[in-house]
């Protein structure tokens, strides 16, 4: 029995999504459940030669002998939701009492000078209904006639899950330093992101988690304003081939190079157990597409030896390229 939550280290786009479904064929977790804020979050996933950039449906839907579901703590937008929904062809578990995002929030979001212009939402709708979840008027899954097919109780599922001894994987999305609490405020997302949030959102307490698996890109980037320590014109960004689109939005992210405090502080916050480190491959293109724990040597071996000891805490995963396989993985030798 295994319940291992997955959050974002840094300001997200750190590559969950590629991690998640990895850890989903690999350790054919029998329920993959979807946290974090709601559709400000894409999630990229290449498997077979197709590319995904989900917003509702988990990561793990690669795996067909996967639960899917979405926890109370989540804003669903029913229009995301069903679209992607027939794209993967999968069906998706929703906890009665999920957000719902309408259109009256993705038009406050896309339009208010505050959170438009100055903070640089995603426009999706989430911070407004968050507003509205507060004001206790929001509506919830329950509300929706044609998510009734689709409703249950996500905790009750995920702890009998686990009672059963069976494995149960947490999808965090957007990253800690845009938690509400814990972020670069106010240059932040509308909730708490940390992984303490992810198992509020999902309806499990703290005791219950083993692991706590933090995803850190090689390099930092960040879409939106809000600071960036080191931040890198787009000139040197070319040069170094780290010009990356969010997900969501399609802007560029804006990046800078490995942070050691950064990293250190997102350890403590999530209190994390094991490091995904992903991209490595672009920094160090002599491992791109490695599986094998060969490749771990020289240069490469040091970049990853440094943030162990930085942070004080095992590097587990490494990503190697773009697809769910691209993964050298470390965590039966820690
Ligand atoms: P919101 O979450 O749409 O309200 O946007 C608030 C801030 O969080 C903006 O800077 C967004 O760019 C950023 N943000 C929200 N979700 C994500 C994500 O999934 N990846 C990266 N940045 C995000
Ligand atoms: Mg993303």
């Amino acid at each position: 029995m295994t319940l291992s939550v997955i959050c974002g280290g840094f300001f997200g786009d750190e590559g969950k999504g590629k991690v998640l479904s990895y850890l989903a064929l690999k350790d054919n977790p029998s329920i993959v459940v979807r946290a974090g804020v709601g559709t400000n979050a894409g999630h990229t996933i290449q498997f077979k030669g197709k590319e995904y950039k989900l917003r509702m449906v988990p990561s793990g839907f690669i795996n067909p002998d996967t639960r899917l579901l979405i926890g109370a703590g989540v804003l669903v937008d029913p229009i995301v939701l069903f679209k992607e929904m027939k794209e993967t062809n999968s069906i998706c578990g929703v906890d009665y009492q999920s957000g719902i995002i309408e259109e009256k929030h993705r038009e406050i979001d896309s339009s208010n000078a505050h959170l438009k212009g100055k903070i640089g939402t995603t426009g999706s709708g989430t911070g407004p209904a968050n507003q509205d979840r507060a004001m206790r008027i929001l509506k919830v899954a329950r509300d929706i006639p044609e998510l009734e097919p689709y409703l249950t109780d996500v905790s009750v599922e995920i702890n009998d899950a686990l009672d059963e001894g069976k494995t149960v994987q947490a999808e965090g999305s957007q990253a800690i330093f845009l938690s509400l609490f814990h972020g670069s405020y106010p240059y932040v997302t509308s909730k708490d992101t940390s992984a303490a949030a992810i198992c509020s959102d999902i309806g499990v307490g703290p005791k219950r988690v083993d692991e706590v698996i933090v995803v850190f890109k090689a390099y930092v980037t960040r879409v939106g304003t809000g600071e960036l320590p080191g931040e890198l014109s787009l000139e040197e960004l070319k040069k170094r081939g780290w010009v990356e689109y969010g997900a969501v939005t399609g802007r560029p992210r804006r990046a800078a190079p490995f942070n050691y405090n950064l990293a250190k502080k997102s350890v403590r916050l999530n209190s994390a157990t094991q490091i995904a480190l992903t991209k490595l491959d672009i920094i160090y293109p002599q491992i791109s597409r490695a599986n094998s724990v060969d490749h771990i040597k020289g240069e490469v071996e040091d970049f990853i030896d440094s943030i162990e000891k930085a942070t004080k805490t095992k590097v587990s995963i490494i990503g190697t390229g773009p697809s769910a396989e691209d993964i050298i993985d470390l965590r039966e030798n820690i």
